[in-house]
């Protein structure tokens, strides 16, 4: 059914079409007709849904930031669990981890060779030369907010701080590309240019994802890209970011004892950190880091 002038425009605003989103919609139709993806209505969500994702995405990160002091040599990942469950609970949140298809805890803790969805162990003590990736994803009244960040412990070797350091870089520059108009496949150029460039290899089978009223919507976000393809970005798309960089080959297996743990296949340590973003009217917005 289509949309007339003077109806309530499907965005959610409260506003007539005509002055709301009807340019807009011909400006997406002129990208399509081009033969660009565009999104459609479902992958922009309303300001309403906006605020919802930001509190969500604030409250994540304030789950980042509480369990960062305690991420150091002789904790177990078990008890980094433990603190971030107990914590998301205290500020009203739900630690969407937690029984998601079956996984047994409420965050991921992903460390050295483990790429990501590392299962937090009680046995699991951290050590000096570890690096590890904190993957924390909370539900707020109905709205989800997902970040990661990465942490070495104790003496690191140079060559997995600078992994680290790089892989911070990549997700910077993905994000600086992400502004109206532009295209997912920009993300994912400039973050596969710059793991290249160092000598690095990115994950080719998971990427970022459409977030906010669900864990995972679409888009589905690669992180090795081709500029001015893939959807075409518009204000109100929220999706995450998370570039999972190799030290050595891009190749990653999945264990099949716990169906969860992915690992680089050669072995080598892998680092990723993860922003919840908001698509705004002049670039973009963090909601969670
Ligand atoms: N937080 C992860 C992501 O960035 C997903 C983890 S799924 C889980 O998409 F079940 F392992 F928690
Ligand atoms: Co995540
Ligand atoms: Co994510």
């Amino acid at each position: 059914m289509k949309l007339g002038r003077n109806d309530a425009c499907w965005c959610g605003s409260g506003r007539k079409y005509k002055i709301c989103h009807m340019n807009f919609d011909e400006k997406v139709r002129g990208y399509a007709l081009q033969g660009h993806l565009v999104p459609d209505h479902d992958m922009i969500k309303t300001p309403v849904q906006i605020e919802g994702i930001r509190r969500a995405g604030e409250i994540n990160t304030r789950i980042l930031d509480y369990v960062e002091p305690y991420v150091k040599e002789g904790i177990s990942t078990g008890e980094i669990n433990r603190l971030l469950h107990e914590y998301t609970l205290k500020l009203g949140g739900i630690p969407a981890p937690l029984n998601y298809e079956g996984f047994s805890k409420s965050v991921c803790t992903s460390i050295d060779e483990v790429v990501c969805h590392g299962i937090p162990d009680d046995n699991r003590i951290l050590k000096s030369g570890d690096i590890i990736n904190i993957d924390a994803t909370t539900i707020y009244e109905g709205f989800y907010g997902d970040a990661s960040r990465m942490y070495c412990i104790g003496d690191v070797s140079e060559e997995k701080k600078r992994l680290v350091e790089v892989a911070r870089e990549c997700l910077e520059l993905g994000f600086a590309e992400v502004k109206p108009y532009g295209f997912l496949g920009d993300i994912g150029y400039v973050i596969n240019k710059h793991a290249t460039e160092h000598g690095y290899t990115i994950v080719r089978e998971i990427g970022g994802h459409g977030v906010g009223v669900d864990f995972h919507e679409d888009p589905w976000v690669s992180h090795i890209g081709t500029r001015g393809t893939d959807y075409l970005l518009v204000p109100g798309m929220t999706f995450t970011i998370e570039p999972m960089v190799n030290m050595g080959k891009a190749d990653v297996v999945t264990d099949e004892q716990d169906g969860w743990t992915v690992r680089t296949k050669d072995g080598m340590p892998s680092a990723q950190w993860e922003y919840t973003l908001v698509v705004t009217e002049t670039g973009a917005e963090i909601l969670s880091r």
